[in-house]
């Protein structure tokens, strides 16, 4: 019987020590959720990094073990690994490039050398599991090199890739000095995924003029063979949201809500700690309508959730300075005895308190930088009580493209932040209502099942293809 592999940098689980004894907590996050569907069955697995540096050989044995109840392989990475080919070219070099902000990005010769080496280290723990018919789908920037390393061992495997960030423009993509390199690892799949057309329009075109490549349509000829590349947006486990609004502890969370934000606007903001995510730009948006509009004083809040993420890198903790110094000084510029505007939490919720935020917030404002698809603007939809609320989301973030109900705005433009929260917090409710109702039907209707079907049915269907053409 044929199996699925699925790979990706890091498995879908948090190791947790406690008392010397190795723990599971399983990952709430939606690519996750979205391929139990397919990693929990049969003989399928799913190969990737347990995220914490373990050395020793027989505490790596234990985990091996623990994973291997839950259909999971890892792939232990040093910390020299961890510091050069995750922190160095994953997240220095393809993050800040592929969102446009070329001026992070550091072009060490040292972080290629490990990228391609950790990129070795996973076709190696493929390998050790792959059999003939098995099908592959690599997930993301950390293993672009990955596709056509198998691709050479085995020439007739069955892979499909999806990058979750965007492509960037072929004019910001030649900047990397390892461009060719990169799209060819590519280009060892048989379909390449993304979230967006623009994605697909720029990775062709990159491939095009990088690689004098002949394309047509939506697909790429290189060395004899054919590669489709499509867009796929991602969505999420609606279903799975509409559950948990119902649970007991989501519930009890949101009545505290309603209490302690009385006769207040919430306008939520919750995001991974990243700077493409625009986290500054909406706290100076919303300074900007304290000072404008005093009648907000002790009307407004701003509740403000920042995940904890990749903070050994150096910009990442600039970022983390700044949204402190910028949100305590808005709080010391402008809160009353019993109010502070900002009420600002650097940390990670479980799932359930994060619905019940969601559920109690007023508006929504995802206002992205740059954002491959950005699934917290289609979670706040999922998680309404009633069809109301507002979202507000940045034309940047590929969620843009469907989500067209929501207030659309320009991340770079000030103005257009400030006045989109100013609309929101004056939308009528039959308003607010018209466009939930359309985004509902949207978030419900693509989820993240039906994500995981189209591609798995489009990989099938070239591999049919494939064998046809060989047999004639
Ligand atoms: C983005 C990327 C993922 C990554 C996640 C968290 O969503 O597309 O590949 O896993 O961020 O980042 P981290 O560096 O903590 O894995």
């Amino acid at each position: 019987m044929s199996k699925t592999i699925i790979v990706s940098n890091r498995l879908p689980i948090k190791i947790i020590e406690d008392d010397g004894k190795i723990h599971l907590k399983q990952s709430e996050g939606g690519l996750a959720t979205g391929l139990s569907s397919i990693y929990k069955h049969g003989d399928n697995i799913w190969i990737g990094w347990p995220g914490e540096t373990i050395c020793d050989q027989n505490r790596q044995q234990d985990v091996v073990n623990l994973l291997d109840k839950e259909n999971l392989y890892p792939v232990f990475l040093s910390e020299d690994e961890i510091e050069n080919y995750y922190e160095g070219f994953s997240n220095e070099v393809l993050w800040p490039v592929f969102h446009y902000m070329t001026t992070y990005a550091q072009f060490e010769n040292r972080y290629w050398k490990y990228y391609q080496e950790v990129n070795e280290k996973f076709k190696q723990a493929i390998l050790e599991k792959i059999e003939p018919g098995d099908t592959l789908w690599i997930h993301d920037y950390q293993l672009l090199l990955l596709p056509k390393m198998i691709r050479d061992e085995i020439p007739d495997v069955s892979i499909g890739f999806f990058q979750h960030i965007p492509f960037p423009s072929y004019e910001i993509f030649r900047l990397i000095p390892w461009r060719e390199e990169l799209l060819c690892g590519m280009l060892g799949a048989d379909l390449v995924g993304f979230h967006t057309y623009d994605d697909v329009r720029h990775f062709i075109s990159a491939s095009a003029r990088l690689l004098h490549l002949a394309a047509s349509s939506n697909r790429l000829q290189k060395g004899g063979r054919e590669i489709s590349v499509d867009a796929f947006p991602m969505g999420i486990d609606a279903q799975k949201f509409e559950s948990m609004k119902k649970g007991r502890a989501t519930k009890g969370f949101y009545k505290e809500l309603i209490k302690n934000y009385k006769g207040q606007k919430v306008i939520l903001s919750i995001d991974r700690l990243d700077y493409s995510k625009g986290i500054l730009q909406r706290l100076h948006a919303f300074e900007r309508i304290l000072e404008n509009h005093p009648e907000y004083i002790e009307k407004i809040v701003l509740y403000m959730v920042v995940v904890p993420s990749r903070d050994t890198i150096a910009q990442y903790k600039e970022l983390k300075d700044e949204v402190d110094k910028l949100s305590g000084n808005i709080n010391a510029r402008f809160r009353t005895e019993s109010w502070h505007p900002v009420q600002y939490f650097y940390r990670s919720f479980p799932m359930e308190h994060v619905v019940a935020v969601y559920s109690r917030a007023d508006i929504c404002v995802v206002t992205p930088m740059r954002d491959g698809m950005n699934l917290v603007s289609k979670e706040y939809i999922a998680s309404r009580r009633k069809p109301d609320g507002l979202l507000i989301l940045s034309e940047m973030a590929g969620a843009s493209k469907e989500l067209s109900e929501a207030i659309i705005v320009n991340p770079n433009n000030q103005d257009e932040i400030y006045g989109a929260i100013l609309q929101a917090l004056e939308t009528s409710l039959s308003e607010q209502r018209e466009r939930m109702n359309a985004l509902i039907k949207t978030v419900e209707k693509f989820d993240v099942y039906h994500w995981v079907k189209i591609f798995m049915t489009q990989l099938k269907q070239i591999k049919q293809a494939q064998k046809e053409n060989e047999t004639r």
